[in-house]
């Protein structure tokens, strides 16, 4: 059975062509990130119509992959939130559109479920429930305990921003450029991450997340220790000065995620633990949830690095599970999410 997943829900516009929920035949993902770049951040704005614009051929582009045409696809499989709204808004009318058109029924699926489908895409194993599932993106950090494709339960959240959304603002503050995500992981490879020991926010008595005092702690020791940091030709004493920062940063975020996300295993006595979003992909990140995991004897799924960041094979991967599990096989949409919890 073929899905064709549509993901529109931030700058991303990429349309996907998965069989029985595991192969994916085409992933076609673009992007308009280069032109948010300037901005040190996503407009709204231009991203929907740069999802306008694209989203007619980036499904053409896909059928060619697949080798495919729209009468071999069983279901449309959009993200119907959380997201943009003027970017969702694309995806989701692009999507029923098309299926009030083929005559094929219309699954809603929530972004950040999908997300922690991307370790199952292209791969023989399947979602080992009951798990824990740590979702790291731009937009979210959350963590949830999954029971079935209908049972998520939140366990954690920021209380300010996301992981995502900290790079990006910790890779401004040291003049680098935007997403900050992977250039801060590159640049820490050269610095030491003992070098400052900048807060972790690990709570006693929750699983949640802060990283606002982190920010403001690089705000603070920038301000303080490198007064030429926006000056064109850095030294390589400075530039060695901002790769310390970016590494003692960066490990100072990860061991909150890390720490959060096995107290969490531990707690509720589940020993699988499901990773996915943007900032999944941070080399360092996965070096230490493989390292912590083993020492605690818990299970880890991983997506593939072309999974991590937005794209439409998570979201026609989970919908082809949520399809076959649902009676009736219909229309299967829900725009507004039927709870607050950021991941219904
Ligand atoms: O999941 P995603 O593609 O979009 C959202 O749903 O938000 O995540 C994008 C986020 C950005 O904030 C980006 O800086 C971060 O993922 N990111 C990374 C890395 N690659 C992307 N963060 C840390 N290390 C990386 N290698
Ligand atoms: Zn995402």
């Amino acid at each position: 059975m073929l899905i064709l997943g549509i993901e529109t829900s931030c700058d991303e516009t990429s349309v996907s062509i998965v069989e029985e929920g595991k192969k994916v035949l085409a992933n076609t993902v673009t992007s308009s990130v280069k032109q948010h770049s300037k901005y040190g951040g996503i407009v709204p704005e231009i991203a929907a119509r740069f999802h306008v614009e694209y989203i007619a051929c980036v499904l053409s582009e896909t059928l060619n992959r697949a080798k495919a045409s729209l009468k071999d696809i069983r279901a449309i499989a959009v993200t119907s939130g959380p997201g943009l709204i003027g970017s969702l808004l694309i995806g989701v009318s692009f999507a029923k559109a098309l299926g009030m058109s083929l005559n094929k029924p219309l699954i809603g699926v929530n972004h950040l479920r999908a997300h922690l489908y991307s370790p199952f895409l292209d791969k023989s194993s399947n979602m080992p429930f009951p798990f824990v599932g740590l979702v790291v993106s731009g937009g979210h950090t959350i963590l949830t305990k999954v029971e079935n494709f209908k049972m998520y339960k939140l366990l954690g959240k920021t209380l300010d921003d996301a992981c995502g959304e900290a790079f990006d603002k910790v890779a401004r503050i040291l003049n680098l450029s935007y997403p900050g995500g992977p250039i801060i992981d590159k640049l820490s490879k050269t610095g030491d991450p003992n070098k400052i020991k900048f807060p972790r926010a690990i709570f006693k008595d929750s699983l949640n997340f802060s990283f606002s005092g982190l920010k403001t702690a690089v705000l603070y020791y920038v301000r303080d220790n490198l007064k030429k940091i926006k000056s064109k030709a850095q030294s390589s004493k400075l530039k060695a000065q901002i790769a310390d920062i970016a590494a003692s940063f960066q490990e100072a975020i990860l061991d909150c995620l890390v720490e959060n996300s096995i107290k969490c295993c531990i707690k509720e006595k589940i020993f699988n633990l499901v990773v996915g979003g943007g900032v999944i992909a941070n080399s360092r990140l996965k070096y230490k949830l493989v390292e912590k995991t083993e020492e605690n004897n818990i299970k880890l799924f991983l997506p593939d690095v072309e999974y991590c960041m937005d794209n439409a094979a998570m979201v026609a991967g989970l919908a082809f599970n949520v399809y076959n599990n649902s009676v009736g096989k219909k229309n299967i949409f829900s725009l507004i999410p039927d709870s607050n919890l950021g991941i219904s």
